[in-house]
Order: C-alpha cells, then sequence, then structure tokens
C-alpha cells in the first residue's frame, strides 16, 4: 500500500468563512477513496487545492512521497493530478478538441501554425479510448449538451493518463451511460495501481464503489470508515453529527390528483429530441419525466418554458399558448435548468438578486416598485428554508458550494409560488438532509392544487415522488407508470432501453 496522497493540517478561510479546519487525510495507490459530507463542509475545497486550483492558508501536501504544491490545474494535470470538476469546466465558444488541448496547443505547432487536422485527431483518439466516441472532436463545445461536454472535461483529463483522479460530484447529472464511463475508468485506474478520490452525495453509489470512505462536516475530518465498517446509518449520523429521521420519498399512495388540466402538450417535435410528444399535467400532480441520456427529456424542459421552441405542435397552460419565457413566468411557470450555472442562475450576482429576480410580483408594488424590506424578508425565507449555507444573501453565488448554488436555483422557483414548476435534476448535487427538505417542498406544492413536472435522472426520486412517470425514448414517450408501492427500478428501466 503506497501513500500517493497525503494532506496534513490543511487550513483554508474565505474571509470569514472557515473552509477547512486542520484536515488531514490520505489516499492510497489502487484503491478509490470516498469523501462524502453535507454541502459546504469543504469536499471540493480540499480536492481543488491538491489539484493545483487553489492554495490552501496552511498545511502540508504530499504526492507520491513528495512535498507537493500545484501552482496551477495545468500544472496539477502535468505532473499527474487530475480532477473532474463539480462545476462545467469547458469553454462553450471552440471545438471540443481545442477544449481538450487547452493551452497545450503548442504541441501542434507546424511552423507558424496549429496543425489542426492532428488535433482534431488526437482529441476523437481522446474521446473514442473512454467511450465517448459519439462525440465529435470537431463540433462546437456550446453545441453539446450537459452530459457530452462532461464527458469532453473527462477526455481533457484522461488524455494525461493521470495517476490520481478526482472525481467531483459528476455522476449525478449524468445518465446511466455517462455514470458508466466514469466507473470504469475509476475501476481501471485502481486496478492499474493508481489513486481515485471520488465524492458523491449517492451513499448507496459512494459505499458500492469506495473502498474507504471520509467523513467531512464543517470542514473538519469526523471519520474515515474501512469498507468492512460501511454501514449506511452510521455514514449519515456522521456526515451530520444527528440521526435523521423520517422517510425521504412520499409516503401515500391512492390518492387522487385534481381533474383540471394545467397544462397540455399536443405533437410537440423538435429534431430528434422530441417527436410527436402528447400528455397533459393535472393540479396536485408531480408527473415523473425519466429515460436514457439523449431521449429528450431534458428538451422538454426547455421547450415547455419557452427556452426553446418546437418546431411542430403546441403546448397550453389553463388554455392559453405560451410562446416565450415571459409568456410562460407570466402564466406561473418556474425553471430549474439541469445546467444551472449557465441556464438557472448569475454566479456573477448576488444570492439576494438571484433569489429575488424570479419572485418580483411577490414583494414589489405593480411590479416595479421594490420594497427592500419586503424583498429582504422574501429572500430571507427561500435561504431559510433550504438552508442555504451563506454568510448572508448578498454573498455571490460563486462563493458558494456547488449543492449550494443548486439550492439557490430552486429556491428562486419555488418561493414565487409558480403554479408549474418544471424541474430538471433537482436534486443534484445536494445532500441528504436538503433533498429530504426538498422532496417536502415538492410535496407540500403538489398538496396546495400546484403541479411539478420532474425530470429526473435518478430513477428512485422518480418512482417515489411521481404521482404518474412517463418514459420516454428517443424523443417519444414510450409508457406510463401509475404511482404503485410495488413499482421497481427494474420495472422502468426495462422500458427505457
Ligand atoms: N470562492 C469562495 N469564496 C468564498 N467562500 C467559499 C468559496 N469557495 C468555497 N467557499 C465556502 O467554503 C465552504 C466549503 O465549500 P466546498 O465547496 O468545499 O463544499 P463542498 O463540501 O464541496 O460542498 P458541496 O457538496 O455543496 O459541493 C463553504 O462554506 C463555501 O461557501
Ligand atoms: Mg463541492
Amino acid at each position: 500500500m503506497t501513500r500517493t496522497v497525503e494532506i496534513k493540517n490543511m487550513s483554508k478561510r474565505f474571509g470569514p468563512t472557515v473552509a477547512l479546519d486542520n484536515v488531514s487525510f490520505e489516499a492510497h495507490g489502487g484503491e478509490i477513496l470516498g469523501l462524502i459530507g453535507e454541502n459546504g463542509s469543504g469536499k471540493s475545497t480540499a480536492t481543488s487545492i491538491f489539484a493545483g486550483m487553489q492554495r490552501c492558508d496552511s498545511g502540508e501536501m504530499l504526492f507520491e512521497g513528495k512535498a507537493w504544491s500545484p501552482v496551477s490545474m495545468t500544472d496539477a494535470l502535468n505532473k499527474g493530478v487530475g480532477m473532474i470538476v463539480q462545476e462545467s469546466g469547458t469553454v462553450a465558444g471552440i471545438s471540443v478538441a481545442e477544449n481538450i488541448f487547452l493551452g497545450e496547443t503548442k504541441d501542434f505547432r507546424k511552423g507558424l501554425f496549429i496543425d489542426r487536422k492532428r488535433m482534431i485527431e488526437e482529441a476523437q483518439k481522446a474521446l473514442d479510448g473512454i467511450g465517448a466516441d459519439h462525440i465529435r472532436a470537431d463540433a462546437v463545445t456550446g453545441t453539446l449538451d450537459f452530459q457530452d461536454r462532461k464527458l469532453t472535461e473527462i477526455a481533457k483529463v484522461m488524455v494525461k493518463a493521470p495517476r490520481v483522479l478526482v472525481v467531483d460530484e459528476t455522476t449525478t447529472a449524468l445518465s446511466q451511460k455517462g455514470r458508466d464511463i466514469i466507473y470504469t475508468i475509476m475501476n481501471r485506474m485502481k486496478e492499474e495501481g493508481k489513486t481515485v478520490i471520488f465524492i458523491s452525495h449517492d451513499l448507496d453509489e459512494i459505499m458500492e464503489k469506495c473502498d474507504r470512505l471520509t467523513v467531512l462536516r464543517d470542514g473538519k475530518i469526523i471519520r474515515t470508515f474501512e469498507k468492512n465498517e460501511f454501514d449506511p446509518d452510521a455514514i449519515r449520523t456522521s456526515m451530520i453529527g444527528r440521526e435523521i429521521e423520517g422517510s425521504y420519498y412520499r409516503a401515500d399512495y391512492g390518492e387522487e390528483t385534481g381533474k383540471e388540466i394545467v397544462l397540455r402538450a399536443e405533437g410537440l417535435c423538435l429534431g430528434d429530441q422530441l417527436k410527436d410528444l402528447s400528455f397533459e399535467l393535472h393540479a396536485g400532480e408531480i408527473l415523473g419525466v425519466g429515460g436514457l441520456s439523449h431521449c429528450g427529456m431534458h428538451t422538454l424542459g426547455k421547450v415547455l418554458f419557452g427556452a426553446e421552441k418546437a418546431e411542430k405542435g403546441s403546448f397550453t397552460v389553463k388554455g392559453k399558448a405560451v410562446r416565450n419565457e415571459a409568456e410562460a413566468m407570466r402564466l406561473g411557470i418556474g425553471y430549474v435548468a439541469k445546467d444551472r450555472d449557465t441556464e438557472s442562475l448569475c454566479t456573477e450576482a448576488s444570492i439576494k438578486d438571484n433569489i429575488a429576480v424570479a419572485g418580483l410580483d411577490r414583494f414589489a408594488v405593480k411590479n416595479f416598485l421594490i420594497l427592500p424590506g419586503k424583498e429582504k424578508q422574501y429572500v430571507n425565507e427561500q435561504v431559510q428554508a433550504l438552508s442555504i449555507k451563506c454568510r448572508n444573501a448578498d454573498q455571490y453565488v460563486s462563493a458558494l458550494s456547488g449543492g449550494n448554488k443548486q439550492k439557490v436555483a430552486f429556491g428562486k422557483w419555488t418561493g414565487r409560488r409558480s403554479e408549474i414548476l418544471i424541474l430538471d435534476c433537482p436534486t443534484r448535487g445536494v445532500d441528504i438532509g436538503v433533498k429530504q427538505a426538498m422532496y417536502r417542498l415538492m410535496d407540500r406544492i403538489r398538496k396546495e392544487g400546484r403541479s411539478v413536472l420532474l425530470i429526473s435522472e435518478e430513477l428512485a426520486e422518480l418512482i417515489g415522488m411521481s404521482d404518474r412517470l412517463l418514459i420516454m425514448k428517443d424523443g417519444r414517450l414510450e409508457k406510463e407508470f401509475k404511482r404503485d408501492p410495488e413499482l421497481t427500478e427494474a420495472d422502468v428501466i426495462r422500458c427505457m432501453i
């Protein structure tokens, strides 16, 4: 057993926030070490310091037994430490190949020119090598969906054949195919005697994949569990410092939803993403939508919010046609996009501004005269309801941990009492306590007669929360399941593939 990663007495503050408080842990060659802890507990901070993205205030790091102080992420990667970050890590306006070789184009210099053909060939090899051969290296990155951009990042890291790989909360927003690509890479590295540090909020996933598990809470290391000590309750308790009570999902079965149709889609078509899709959403209903990666479900969310236009077909909300985002909002539709950083949030603005922008009609007179006291109260209610970990609501969203950003995106739309909430992967990257709070909020929305369209990659959450569950396949509606305690993930998967 060789110690490849050693972090000793590491501390890091951001102004008054203590992100890491004397943290020490190690990871070995030939193992997958899990890191788990609530949102804002310091997982990304600790690993990103090791991967060269930022510096610690004090402490010591060793890589393969030698002092380690990378000056940048590229420096770390070139020396053998790669990280797949939680946030989006690609540049939209350039090609996939340029992203993969960002800052490395000198390797493809031919005199004064860059040998683009060879760069694209090499990039394609990198993509094929991780099993993402459906992505074209010459495509413009911005035209790819969230998952394919993530896979591009993975290819970028893997071309450097790192000896330590950090995977930060990447899997929950990916489909099974995307996850399998990552798991294959992790297992291969482990077999080759290399080290993987894997961060996830999915306890089942992390217990299955990891050899050891280190728990962080409020910037401190609480405990490391060896494989034979893995026990979900013990891990949860050490994460949150108390026992978590109550069930996760809805417990009711056989409840009637409202009869009133609040949203009706008829014959929606858009390229290969939506093919003649028709369905209805009722008042007081949680309608789940699931499927494989390119089944079209994420596009559906965008279209229903008016952010993308269908080529054919129509949809109406309470009988009225919706043509753009402004109309959608006026008709009471809220939308939490899957890609929160580019579509749901303005990260270079405060929590307050992000939340308030959608709730204007809740505290402004005639929609323009803002009453600062009411605005503050409104924002603080959302911050508390979701326990957003921040100093105060004036803090920039960019300074929040990944899961806390997600809470802001969620609070922005749940706060304004939208009549219809379109949620695309809403619980991505949030810890179990917050997940539970989000599920309760969805349940409350339903009981108040409002409606939720829940688009998700998490089958357990779809089955646990939906009144009805639509499964999409290749842009079409493949099957509809009714809420049923007997319904299993296997039943659902069978009609997805
Ligand atoms: N750039 C920054 N500026 C200010 N505070 C920051 C910054 N980055 C992180 N923090 C704070 O440091 C703490 C630890 O954040 P970190 O991102 O490491 O948490 P995490 O465990 O990765 O959480 P999550 O599960 O939500 O991703 C949080 O309180 C966060 O708000
Ligand atoms: Mg994080």
